[in-house]
């Protein structure tokens, strides 16, 4: 996605190697326009599929969510992170590893949101070490429900989400795939569709 491409070129500020700070625009302060581009982004790549909900975690994964929900026509559900501690009773969980911040939480959602009748598709703001992506993946399989694909705003390609992710079969599209980055230099790889 030209645009995004652009808007991370002007206004990313490269910490690392590995880690992108997209505050002005995707995960703090939120270009809303921008975002429901975004929205009509996911909608050009995964709007033939029978979607019926879209999945997502809180917190900087929501705008997106809601933005494809809305190109779509569908809801779109949050899963809630908290400490690893217990179950609850009439919610889905998965257990997730940050990397970043070398804990493990729960994330959860109600059932009764999900469920054998529903098509899925995943969204989130990063594609990193996908350990999120996995458990919502999880979320999904012990619904019932189906899960169609996994649309994420960036990719950080150089890490190991994608392969994690289509080991398991599951489908996904970035709409800006970063292939290296250092400070002051940043390298995309070209989606087909641009
Ligand atoms: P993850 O694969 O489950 O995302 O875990 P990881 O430990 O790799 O990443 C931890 C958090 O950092 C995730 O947000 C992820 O989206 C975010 N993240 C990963 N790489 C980058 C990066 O280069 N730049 C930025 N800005 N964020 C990155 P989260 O835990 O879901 O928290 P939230 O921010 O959505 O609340
Ligand atoms: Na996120
Ligand atoms: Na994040």
């Amino acid at each position: 996605m030209r645009v995004l491409e652009e808007r991370i070129r002007e206004e990313g500020l490269i910490l690392s190697e590995t880690v992108l700070k997209v505050d002005s625009f995707l995960n703090h302060q939120v270009d809303t326009e921008l975002a429901l581009q975004i929205g009509q982004e996911f909608k050009t790549v995964f709007g033939h599929l029978p979607i019926t909900k879209i999945l997502t975690v809180e917190a900087s994964g929501i705008q997106f969510a809601m933005a494809a929900g809305i190109a779509l026509g569908v809801p779109f559900i949050y899963a809630k992170k908290k400490k690893a501690v217990t179950l609850s009773e009439g919610v889905y969980s998965a257990p997730v590893h940050s990397f970043t911040r070398q804990e493990d939480y729960l994330i959860s959602i109600s059932q009764k949101y999900l469920g054998p009748e529903d098509k899925v598709l995943i969204v989130d703001d990063f594609l990193a070490t996908g350990a999120a992506l996995v458990g919502l993946a999880d979320i999904v399989k012990e619904s019932g429900a189906q899960l169609l694909g996994v649309g994420c705003v960036i990719e950080k390609s150089f890490q190991e989400g994608r392969s994690l992710l289509e080991k398991r079969g599951i489908p996904v599209h970035a709409l800006a795939r970063i292939s290296s980055m250092a400070p002051g230099e940043i390298h995309f790889i070209a989606n087909e569709e641009q």
